[in-house]
């Protein structure tokens, strides 16, 4: 991906966050600001519920509603607690593919205060090794906010 401020992107999201409303609208408009500044083919998220992960709010085309926890990159990174990231999906065995656009992805768990996962946050770019090292840092900063106000919400 071409070169992007990320530290001043984070200061965005930062004083983007309403501390007088809810998760979820926060979690929106932070999901829309990564998408209006970088050239992401989709942003968004699967929310754990029993052992499956449902569709979440997102930025981008519509997809897959349901994975079962293994499944896919969003499963397995659930399943594995930790985050991949995925240069090329057609090298991902069991990678599924709700859009064919879909090149390159990062998947990143997110947990609450007991760490436990209850979502996963889901990156995807339309270009081969769209994805690398520096988005994986930067989303992984984006998760940690978007915990820190998950758990304030609680
Ligand atoms: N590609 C994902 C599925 C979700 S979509 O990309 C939005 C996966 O293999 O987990």
């Amino acid at each position: 991906m071409k070169e992007n401020n990320y530290p001043l992107i984070l200061k965005q999201i930062e004083s983007l966050i309403d501390e007088n409303v809810s998760f979820y609208p926060n979690l929106g408009n932070i999901l829309a600001l990564v998408k209006e500044s970088l050239s992401l083919f989709w942003v968004g998220t699967y929310i754990v519920q029993k052992n499956h992960l449902v569709l979440g709010p997102f930025q981008g085309p519509p997809a897959c509603t349901l994975i079962e926890k293994g499944k896919g990159v969003c499963g397995k990174s659930w399943e594995k607690e930790r985050p991949f990231l995925v240069p090329d999906v057609h090298s991902f065995e069991g990678h599924i593919a709700c859009n064919p656009h879909s090149k390159s992805e990062i998947v990143i768990p997110l947990r609450d205060q007991n760490k436990k996962v209850f979502m996963v946050l889901d990156i995807d770019s339309d270009e081969l090794n769209g994805l690398g090292q520096k988005e994986l840092d930067f989303f992984q900063e984006v998760s940690f906010i978007i915990e820190k106000i998950y758990r304030k919400s609680l």
